[in-house]
């Protein structure tokens, strides 16, 4: 069996249901995932309905229905057998489309997942989008939202653009479809719709150009020096997808000969990017980038619902709800972000933490703490730790590490999930961003374990290279 095969299997079991029920994840590959899934199996006339779970954990699990459904779980699943398990569901009940790592179980769920065939850069929402297509080829107008799903689970970050099954079918069946555009050679830098040029530019670490980065008036500078406008003669700033072709590319030069300048490589200053040309110009529906981070507000603020209403077309309501949302996210992420450079975090030998207690809501430090990783010691990984609102005996964790990380041997989903389920908790997701929920009473011991797990991690691998 490879993977189109299961794949073929998963669309077999939901052709042959008469109700559905998706549970999804909160983030925006969930909502992607769930918007690709539901409308495809809508289209299908199976009767359905859908959960969101900021995560399938003990509290979140008595949101999963009672009832005779189908239950497909997106985006999660895969490392919470166990639960589904200890539910009491049936390998009948339940399909798995997920894309982290899988639990083992005395149950063998019906799963779809990318990762044991070797697809690395593929989200839950790829594989909704091969199921959807394979359900019907109409469901190709849904490429688009896979791609969203795709991009905002960082999966074009690494290899600046999308890799792999998701570059070669998905991509491409968008494209067909046209309503999504693709430029190859654009600048690899967030906020190409909505953003002040000089604003991106700044914001921008990756790569990082000394005098730009981090320099919001340095930025500025360099614009007026290599004579680009940047107002509109009513004083609107420019953002980059409005400059010509001719613009883009001095300022694309410029920025290398600044890299050069500094001794610094070139091969991050651009990627392959995906544009939306049928959304409103200068919204942060127009890319790919922008528009994952409007339904990541969505979700982290508990209305995935909304994030849902937009991929179905609502440009009304529910885009300006979810721009309310995009504001006190972006708002919230800039504080979080201060506040753990401010405050510091604690060095272990292999680790770095830092508890926020309840400053921060738990849907988002995970994305403070990756953002964090970029400013701090980037060698240790790092783990963050807040209260559960609703469960005052709960904790949550968030780790994130680097891809150099990860090829020295670093596990984090292994060391996460490995030490929380010590003390009763669970965690799970990738080796490069995990997560659990711990009694908060293990809180210490739980930090000190992990810590002595990635240092087996780093020691490991070291002693595979000799
Ligand atoms: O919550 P956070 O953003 O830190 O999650 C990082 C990754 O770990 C996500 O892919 C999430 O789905 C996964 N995770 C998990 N089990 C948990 C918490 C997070 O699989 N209990």
């Amino acid at each position: 069996m490879g993977f189109c095969d299961d794949v073929k299997a998963a669309v077999e079991r939901i052709t042959a249901s008469d109700d559905i029920t998706i549970i999804s994840h909160i983030d925006a590959d969930g909502i992607a995932s769930e918007a690709i899934l539901s409308q495809a199996i809508a289209r299908a006339e199976i009767q359905h309905s859908s959960v969101f779970v900021r995560q399938l954990e003990p509290l979140t699990m008595s949101q999963v229905p009672d009832n005779a459904s189908l239950k497909i779980f997106t985006d999660l699943g895969a490392g919470q057998q166990n639960l589904l398990e200890e539910r009491g569901f049936s390998n009948e009940e339940i399909l798995i489309v997920d894309h982290h790592v899988s639990q083992a179980c005395n149950r063998n769920y019906q799963q779809v997942n990318c990762l044991p065939y070797g697809h690395l850069k593929m989200s839950a929402a790829g594989i909704s989008y091969l199921i959807a297509k394979a359900i019907d080829p109409i469901n190709t107008d849904l490429a688009k939202t896979g791609i969203i799903g795709n991009v905002g689970d960082m999966m074009a970050r690494e290899t600046c653009g999308l890799v792999g099954l998701v570059r070669d079918v998905i991509v491409e069946d968008a494209v067909r479809h046209k309503n999504v555009e693709v430029r190859r050679r654009d600048l690899n830098c967030y906020g190409i719709s909505t953003r002040p040029l000089y604003l991106s530019l700044a914001y921008n670490d990756d790569p990082f150009i000394k005098g730009i980065s981090n320099n919001v008036e340095g930025a500025k500078q360099f614009l007026r020096k290599i004579g680009i406008k940047q107002q509109t003669d009513e004083g609107r700033w420019l953002v980059w997808e409005e400059y010509s072709v001719d613009d883009q590319r001095t300022i694309i030069s410029a920025l290398a000969e600044q890299l050069i300048a500094n001794g610094e490589p070139i091969n991050r200053l651009l990627a392959e990017t995906y544009h939306f040309p049928d959304e409103p110009v200068r919204t942060p529906l127009r890319n790919a980038q922008e528009y994952a981070t409007l339904l990541n507000a969505c979700g982290r603020w508990g209305r995935p619902q909304v994030g849902g209403a937009i991929l179905r077309g609502d440009r009304g309501g529910s885009f300006r709800e979810a721009e309310h949302m995009l504001v006190n996210h972006r708002a919230i992420i800039r504080d979080l972000l201060g506040y753990i450079i401010d405050s510091g975090v604690t060095k272990l030998e292999w680790i770095q933490y830092l508890h926020v207690g309840a400053k921060y809501p738990d849907t988002i430090v995970g994305i403070g703490a990756g953002m964090a990783l970029s400013k701090l010691d980037n060698s240790k990984p790092i783990l963050i730790m807040c209260t559960v609102p609703e469960d005052k005996n709960l904790t949550k964790v968030s780790m994130r590490t680097t891809e150099r990380m990860v090829e020295r041997g670093v596990d984090l989903q292994k060391a996460i999930g490995d030490a929380s389920s010590k003390f009763g908790g669970v965690g799970g997701g990738h080796r490069i961003a995990a997560g659990a929920y711990i009694p908060k009473s293990a809180e210490q011991e739980f930090v000190i374990l992990v810590n002595k797990i990635l240092g087996e991690q780093f020691g490991a691998k070291s002693t595979n290279y000799r």
